[in-house]
């Protein structure tokens, strides 16, 4: 059976592959994470989407069945723009997420959290009001958030300090559902959870995504039928960096991690 392809600017695609080995446990996947050119969440759009064809080329090598953008920001700039250029699946990150929290709104206000990029696209807004026009969105980039998880620092005070202040106007602006639109962030749910106070959703991108690809591949019949996939890891750069870091992210430590010198 053919691989799953994953990628993302860095290590944080991970929160995708976690669920997606909770959710698809017989799926091999090849993941690709360009640590020599992270941060994307800053870079223009242009650079996003030639990065991101950069990207998908090198998966393709590897004759993925499906290739699932872990990323927000590419999913934000890129993916609309290359998506039909390729014949395999391209499944991102944008579609699932706004569908959950239109479906979990009551009070129809939305809050989305991301990287400068993924909020300057407004591609989270435009979904959500193509699907229910009437939903009010308030988005703020949180760009701080992406160097606290590398950093380790997922409860420290500084963190809850950076998280008031970002989060004030989704606080002021009543939202009940919030979007965390960005591979980090839900490393940070606690801190945001606290924030935010346990009545307002948070959403996680990484779960819905699990999940639409569950069903392409179901409705293209091309599950696997293996009890047990092996996941493989490439990186553009610092490999025992991303080793580091994978445990944080995965929940376990990754082996097979391979360092490829042009994508
Ligand atoms: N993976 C990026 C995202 O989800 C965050 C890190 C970056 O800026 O590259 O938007």
């Amino acid at each position: 059976m053919r691989p799953i392809g994953v990628f993302d600017s860095g290590v944080g695609g991970l929160t995708v592959v976690k669920e997606l080995v909770r959710q698809l446990p017989g799926e091999d996947i090849v993941y690709f994470g360009d640590t020599a050119r992270v941060p994307y969440g800053i870079k223009s759009k242009e650079t996003v989407i030639r990065f991101s064809i950069e990207n998908i080329l090198f998966l393709l090598r590897y004759n993925v069945k499906l290739i699932c953008v872990a990323c927000n920001t590419v999913s934000s700039f890129a993916l609309p723009k290359i998506k039909n250029h390729f014949r395999v699946p391209i499944v991102g990150v944008i579609s699932p997420g706004a569908r959950e929290a239109v479906y979990a709104t009551k009070n129809k206000r939305v809050g989305v959290i991301g990287t400068k990029g993924t909020i300057r696209s407004q591609a989270y807004e435009q979904e959500i009001k193509r699907l229910d026009p009437k939903v009010k969105v308030t988005a703020i980039a949180c760009p701080l958030f992406v160097p606290f998880v590398e950093e380790g620092w997922l409860n420290q005070d500084v963190v809850s300090t950076v998280a008031r202040r970002y989060l004030k106007p989704l606080k002021d602006s009543k939202v009940d559902t919030l979007i965390l639109g960005c591979t980090h962030y839900p490393l940070l749910k606690s801190v945001i959870r606290d924030v935010m106070g346990g009545k307002v959703t948070l959403i996680d991108s990484a779960k819905q995504v699990a999940v639409e690809v569950n069903k392409i591949l179901s409705d293209e019949g091309l599950l696997s039928n293996k009890a047990r996939g092996r996941a493989d890891f490439f990186v553009s750069d610092n490999p025992e960096w991303f080793k580091d870091l994978a445990g944080r992210f995965l929940g376990k430590p990754v082996k097979n991690v391979r360092k490829v010198n042009s994508v």
